[in-house]
């Protein structure tokens, strides 16, 4: 059974990818733990040229695992798509989601609720030990709220409200979050396209 390596340091993406993998690759290690550092600076112009980027720089240094990478990001439509490949340097790197959440509700502030749709998109590279390189890419639609609300999640998930659910992403549960989420969704169509090859 093929080891999977997921270049990314968070925590809670780590949770999410080894709940959706965990049955079909029973080892999964997060950079850390494969022992692997390496800065990647993400500058593609897109969530799938990052995504392998990432893949590819960890790739490098791990020739036996299967090596995957994502990247992820929000597209409010009323804003041109804005904040998208650049959500999380929005406002700037280390500015709380208190504030850039605020940010986005003033800038949407006076926009009815049909023009306030909003999408999380989730690009997932892989890099196979034999060099094959594949992407998938995966979204979940949404509005963009007029406040905060719910604690869970992370970055945007407050002020992104889901109809279909009457709520945001903020106030679902993890595991209910995973099976809707854009990351869910690309988590298991990665794991699909990987059983076809
Ligand atoms: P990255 O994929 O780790 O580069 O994340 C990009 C940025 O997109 C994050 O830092 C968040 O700002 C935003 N983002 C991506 N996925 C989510 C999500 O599920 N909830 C809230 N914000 C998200």
């Amino acid at each position: 059974m093929e080891e999977v390596i997921f270049a990314t340091g968070n925590e809670g993406k780590m949770r999410e990818i080894r709940s959706i993998l965990a049955d079909t690759y029973p080892k999964i290690l997060s950079m850390k733990e494969a022992g692997i550092r390496t800065e990647v600076t993400e500058d593609g112009k897109t969530y799938e040229e990052n995504a392998l980027m990432k893949a590819r720089a960890v790739a490098a240094m791990a020739t036996e695992a299967i090596v995957m990478a994502d990247d992820s990001g929000l597209e409010v439509d009323f804003l041109n798509r804005e904040p998208g490949i650049y959500s999380a340097r929005y406002m700037g790197e280390s500015t709380s989601y208190r504030i850039k959440n605020a940010n986005l509700i003033s800038r949407m502030e006076g926009v009815p609720a049909e023009k306030r749709t909003a999408r999380f998109v989730c690009a997932i590279a892989a890099v196979l030990p034999d060099g094959r390189e594949m992407t998938v890419r995966a979204t979940i639609e949404g509005r963009i709220g007029y406040e905060e609300k719910g604690e869970g999640g992370f970055g945007y998930d407050p002020i992104f409200f889901v109809p279909e659910l009457g709520k945001t992403t903020a106030e679902l549960t993890e595991e209910e979050k995973n099976l809707v989420s854009h990351r869910g969704k690309a988590l298991r169509l990665m794991k699909e396209e990987l059983k076809k090859l």
